[in-house]
């Protein structure tokens, strides 16, 4: 949750950041502001809204020069969206600023304390209780920026990335991070640097960078190299300077309306990438580095415990179906949420797998923490290269989507599943629960997969249809069995999110007990139907949803004759193993949603209230 982006260097500071501010916009929306540092001169603009409005607000007055600065798109924790709550938070003096990501636990506490030795509060953010705390040091102290920060940070509880700049040393900035990300651009001979809360606002200006590990800090200075350091015990780390593969076109939209659009047009070649070089037909065999290095215990592993947040926890109640029914190890999938605070039973024969499209979701996070703290042995499953997750997990596998902009997750669940289903085949050789024929036969099926969905997203215009008809609508509901039965509630989540319409999924099955109150002529209801799935007893639901009068959009195998004259609009996808119906399936929902959100005018890709990583718990 928020984002932040700085530089400093020789270049003018301000496009970097407002450009940097755009693509970091979906960790936040709800308001943003910058500071700039020139002529012995802070200036800081923050305003309630988005980085469009704090452009305007700035183009209306602001001498922009400078070759320092930094800013910030918030989404609210500690304070309403207003001006005032926007980051840049001063400190009592006006030397020092700050911005923040993340949370102070302990900032009531704090700030009780700064109140009785004189201090005031103009927002009501933890963020200016941090600055405050750490302008109080350095005066006490006697030190100087970087040490005072450290001295802060260690009586902090909670989690932050920050970036802190002081009047006094108008050529640095220190940045520190636990629990939410920073990420280090380093320009050609140290002469810049680039601060952001992921690489996509320096991916341009340089492609070396380097990720703070949690409980590190670094003091930026011009022409100098990076030095960082513990935060608690001040020692020196040794770090890593990491190539990032990310290119300008992957983070832009390339035509499309939107990003959520471009990234479900994506989906064929996020498929590929993510199979590619793992699966090889031929050889008859899955490569996966993770699991070759740690075979041993996912084969003696007693069950699978999946944890995950979200779209990716949907990811993870279809590989529920996929480890149980191709690899046969017993699987159960928690909410991280719920998982890390139940006080779980873990053993040292369980594998935890964690699904996080992003690696930074702060729930998921914990759950690993606490799973690996139990002696579990931890794999993860992320989309972002080097993200938290992925660094704290035993071994893992990314899913190679490339960045998911559009905060309603869609490449990210169909290569989660990907990679999911290459696992549970994997082990289902292993194991000899699946024979090598039936492996080679999925091996043949995925590889057509990609295709598939290429072909499949040419209903988009039936898709759009559908939507004019039924955008109007109150009230959904997603019905799906066994394997689709995840992506019912992921069609009811997407359609939720960027809507605003309410929805909810169901096992089909399940209707008749309850959610088949709700059915009359003004309801409609999504219906996965493929052939294989229990397709009789599906057939029998949405009889039973006619009898009521319910409005049937179904989604069904091509061919199909049997629904076409039930349902009252049909959706066919091509013909695959039921195992892989998810894959396909999938795409005409996403399509759904995004058409009614688009009709309704809603914001697609900023949903509101909404974030694309969810970093505080
Ligand atoms: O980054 P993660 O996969 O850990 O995020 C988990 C959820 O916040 C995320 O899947 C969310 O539900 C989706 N953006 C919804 O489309």
């Amino acid at each position: 949750m928020c984002g932040i982006t700085g530089y400093i260097g020789y270049r003018e500071a301000y496009p970097i950041i407002i450009n940097g501010l755009k693509r970091l916009e979906y960790r936040g929306y709800d308001s943003a502001g910058l500071v700039l540092y020139n002529n012995d001169e802070i200036k800081l603009v923050k305003t309630k809204g988005k980085v469009s409005d704090l452009e305007k607000k700035i183009q209306e007055n602001t001498d922009t020069s400078g070759t320092i600065g930094f800013g910030h798109t918030r989404w609210a924790t500690h304070g309403v969206p207003n001006d005032v709550n926007s980051h840049p938070h001063y400190s009592e003096s006006e030397n020092l600023v700050i911005i923040h990501n993340g949370i102070i636990e302990n900032y009531d506490t704090i700030k009780k304390a700064l109140i009785e030795r004189g201090y005031t509060f103009k927002s009501d953010t933890d963020t200016e209780v941090l600055i405050n705390l750490i302008e109080e040091i350095k005066k006490k102290h006697k030190v100087k920026l970087g040490k005072a920060v450290q001295l802060a940070l260690n009586e902090v509880v909670g989690a932050y990335a920050i970036t802190v700049f002081d009047k006094e040393k108008p050529d640095e900035f220190v940045v520190a991070r636990l629990g939410s990300p920073i990420a280090i651009g380093i320009g050609e001979d140290n002469k810049e640097f680039f601060i952001a809360s992921d690489a996509s606002p320096f991916i341009e200006y340089t492609k070396n960078a380097i990720y703070l590990e949690d409980g590190e800090m670094a003091i930026i200075k011009r022409d100098r190299e990076i030095r960082v350091r513990n935060i608690k015990d001040d020692a020196l780390v040794k770090y890593d300077v990491l190539e990032l593969k990310l290119s300008l076109d992957q983070i832009e939209k390339g035509g499309f309306d939107h990003f959520m659009l471009k990234e479900i047009y994506e989906q064929p070649k996020a498929i590929t990438d993510t199979f590619r070089g793992r699966m090889l037909p031929n050889e008859g065999i899955i490569k996966m580095q993770g699991i070759d290095d740690h075979k041993q215990k996912f084969l003696n592993a007693n069950r699978i415990i999946i944890v995950a947040c979200g779209t990716s926890w949907h990811a993870g109640l279809v590989a529920e179906y996929l480890f149980e029914d191709i690899a046969r190890i017993p699987v159960e999938v928690e909410y991280g949420s719920e998982f890390r605070y139940r006080n779980p039973i873990i053993t040292e024969n369980d594998v935890v797998i964690a699904i996080s499209q992003s690696g930074e979701t702060a729930d998921t996070l914990a759950a690993v923490k606490m799973a690996k703290e139990k002696g579990a042995f931890v794999y993860g499953v992320c989309n972002v290269v080097g993200s938290s997750i992925a660094r704290e997990t035993n071994a893992g596998s990314y899913t190679h989507a490339g960045p998911e902009i559009g905060v309603a997750s869609t490449k990210a669940f169909t290569t989660q599943i990907t990679v999911l289903t290459l696992m549970a085949l994997k082990l289902g050789l292993e194991k000899g629960s699946i024979s090598k024929t039936e492996f080679h036969q999925y091996l043949i099926e995925m590889g057509l997969i990609p295709d598939k969905v290429e072909n499949l997203l040419a209903i988009d215009d039936k898709v759009k249809e559908i939507a004019s008809i039924y955008k109007d609508a109150t009230n959904f509901l997603y019905l799906g069995r066994g394997f689709n039965f995840p992506v019912a509630l992921e069609g009811a989540l997407k359609l939720k999110e960027i809507s605003y319409i309410h929805a909810e999924g169901y096992p089909a099955a399940e209707m008749k007990h309850g959610p088949i109150a709700l059915i009359d002529e003004n309801m409609p209801i999504v219906v996965i139907a493929t052939k294989k799935g229990h397709y009789d007893k599906v057939v029998s639901n949405i009889q039973e949803i006619k009898s009521r009068n319910g409005k049937i959009i179904a989604v069904v195998t091509e061919g199909d004759t049997t629904v076409k004259e039930i349902a009252d609009h049909v959706i066919e996808i091509p013909e695959t193993e039921e195992a892989l119906t998810p894959l396909l399936t999938t795409i005409p929902l996403q399509l759904l949603s995004y058409h009614i959100a688009v009709m309704l005018g809603r914001n697609v890709d900023q949903p509101r209230n909404l974030a694309k990583s969810v970093t505080v718990e």
